[in-house]
């Protein structure tokens, strides 16, 4: 049976015929039930992704008010994802020209508990591991790897408006040591070159080191819940395979790859009218939003790249989250994960719009 709708689809067991009907049928349409606007044929989210008006952030919250003021919304308000226009487009710029010159292939995060890998400590591996990959790929030393991953945790935890207060406490806490942390590691004199390039790009482009060192948060940060996602649909497509023990790193690549065309961990995105728009046909007004079912999308044109977006705001991140997976995939397998046993009884975080599966929970609780 077909999902409810398309936020009911991330967390289906098999969404994908929906997603190749709704681009199809429904490229275009508002959905009462949601509050939202949908957009899911390849044409009608590239309009409306490209159109000015429509914004990353509601024109009203540019930060989650629960965030503000204190150190989260001040990070937050710093992240190239959570902006629009010219100041988007020149940290994002220097930001994609870093990745591609730092480059080198890290090496895989290591296992963080002794033994074999048991449901729970693979849902803990999932959300750390593409964290650990980033900040090794930063240059950050090794022994910040971990409180990383846990200050990300704490950052995330926060962003839901369910979160309460202790939760904001924390995420102010781990905002605070992550920007700090992330500016010392730019602007240590030993830097990497790719960080020296980087703070001198900076400096021409009036982009103040405060800023440039929270987006290397913000790298941290994206990589957290679409890599944990790509990684675990990754090792359940291994499950169904009967994937056991070690694999190459060429089989893991190819694994994490199928996923991305099959069954990738982001389904969509959201953007936020400033103002009225009229696009296929159709007149949105100012104050709403407009979901964008990437996978969707993806069910029109499997070869574009849908699963890391498109236009202005598009994964700077993709080669890396790829080969972070496949490592941290082919690092699991090798530690001893049972992906068949894990395949055969796994649901979905009850998130929005990212599809990573949960191993752990209690047996009343299966959807
Ligand atoms: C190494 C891990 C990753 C890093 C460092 C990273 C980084 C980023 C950054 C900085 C942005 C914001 C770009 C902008 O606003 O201009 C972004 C956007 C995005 N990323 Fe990634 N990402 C990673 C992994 C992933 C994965 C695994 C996926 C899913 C397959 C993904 C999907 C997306 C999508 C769909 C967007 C666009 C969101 C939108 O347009 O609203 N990313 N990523």
């Amino acid at each position: 049976m077909f999902p409810a709708d398309p936020l009911a689809a991330v967390t289906h067991p098999d969404p994908y015929p929906y997603y190749a009907a709704l681009a199809r049928g429904r490229p275009l349409y508002r959905e009462p039930a949601l509050g939202l606007w949908i957009a899911c044929h390849p044409d009608a989210i590239r309009a409306v992704m490209g159109h000015p008006a429509a914004r990353v952030r509601p024109a009203d919250a540019p930060v989650p008010p629960a965030l503000c003021p204190g150190p989260a919304g001040t990070l937050f308000g710093r992240f190239v994802r959570m902006n629009d226009g010219a100041a988007h487009a020149r940290a994002k710029a220097l930001l994609a020209d870093f990745i591609q010159e730092q480059g080198a292939r890290p090496s895989p995060p290591a296992w963080p508990e002794a033994g074999p890998p048991h449901a729970a400590a693979v849902d803990r591996y999932l959300a750390a591991a593409p964290v650990h990959a980033q900040a090794a790929f930063l240059g950050l030393p090794p022994a910040l790897h971990a409180d990383c991953a846990a200050d990300i945790g704490a950052f995330i935890s926060a962003l839901p408006g369910t979160a309460g207060s202790a939760q904001a406490a924390a995420a102010h806490a781990a905002a605070e040591r992550l920007q700090f942390r992330l500016e010392s590691h730019l602007l240590a004199p030993q830097a990497a070159p790719a960080l020296r390039r980087l703070r001198e790009a900076g400096e021409r482009a009036g982009l103040a080191p405060a800023l440039l060192a929270a987006n290397l948060a913000g790298l941290l940060f994206q990589s957290c819940e679409a890599g944990a996602g790509l990684l675990g649909n990754a090792l359940v497509l291994a499950g169904r395979r009967g994937v056991r023990g070690p694999v190459t790193d060429a089989d893991a690549q190819a694994l994490v790859d199928e996923v991305l065309r099959k069954d990738p961990p982001v389904h969509n995105t959201r953007r936020f009218l400033a103002a009225g728009i009229e696009t296929g046909g159709q007149r949105i007004e100012a104050g709403q939003t407009v979901l964008l079912v990437l996978a969707a999308a993806a069910m029109a044109e499997p070869e574009a790249g849908w699963p890391f977006g498109a236009l202005g705001h598009a994964c700077p991140g993709a080669g890396l989250a790829r080969r972070h997976a496949a490592s941290a995939l082919a690092h699991l397998l090798r530690a001893g994960a049972d992906a068949p046993a894990l395949a055969a009884r796994f649901r979905y975080r009850p998130l929005p719009n990212a599809r990573v599966p949960q191993f752990d929970f209690p047996e009343d609780n299966t959807p």
